[in-house]
């Protein structure tokens, strides 16, 4: 939806230098607060996605948000992918680089079930390291990787490139 892409677009505020100098933060605090702009785009992903998830994943923080409006209107469960040594109950763990440093994510083992389609929602694609972490820890609790949900690709980084094999929708491409 072009209109849509447009619309995400001028809604994204860019903020130089955070949280580190020469990092362009793309911040979706603006959107968050628009709340016609915000249904549209989770009425996009879902208008895709219904029927064909048992789950939704969200990727902590930002994912959070959207992850979880996403879910409510596919009346599907939520899974939270949490930063290390914030889940309670036992984890799988994944490793991996970001745009800066390094970072863990984790998934409580017992959170997704062998077998389940499980749709992966975050806010942005940046590198990709994130969403392959998050693509491998719910792989490693048996479940399966529908599709991938995003508001916002950062072509230029081909994160794309770390998800080969895995269906990946963004609501917008930069
Ligand atoms: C940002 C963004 C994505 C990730 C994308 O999260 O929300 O989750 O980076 O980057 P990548 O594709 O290079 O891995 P961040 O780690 O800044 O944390 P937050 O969501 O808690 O703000
Ligand atoms: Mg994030």
């Amino acid at each position: 939806d072009p209109t849509l892409a447009q619309d995400v677009v001028a809604g994204m505020r860019d903020i130089p230098d955070f949280p580190i100098h020469g990092v362009v933060f793309k911040d979706f605090t603006p959107i968050l607060l628009d709340h016609e702009l915000r249904d549209r785009i989770v009425a996009d992903t879902v208008a895709r996605q219904r029927g064909r998830v048992d789950v939704v994943a969200g990727i902590e923080a930002r994912g959070f948000i959207i992850g979880a409006v996403i879910a409510h209107e596919l009346g599907v469960g939520f899974v939270p992918v949490r930063k290390e040594g914030k889940l309670p109950s036992a984890v799988h763990s994944v490793s991996y680089a970001l745009e800066y440093g390094t970072a863990t994510l984790e998934i409580h083992q017992d959170a997704v079930s062998n077998g389940e389609r499980v749709l992966v929602v975050d806010d942005v694609l940046a590198t990709g390291g994130t969403l392959a972490a998050t693509c491998e820890l719910v792989e490693s609790c048996g479940a399966s990787v529908a599709s991938i949900e995003l508001v916002l690709e950062i072509g230029a980084l081909e994160g794309r490139a770390k998800l080969a094999g895995y269906e990946v929708h963004s609501v917008v491409t930069i």
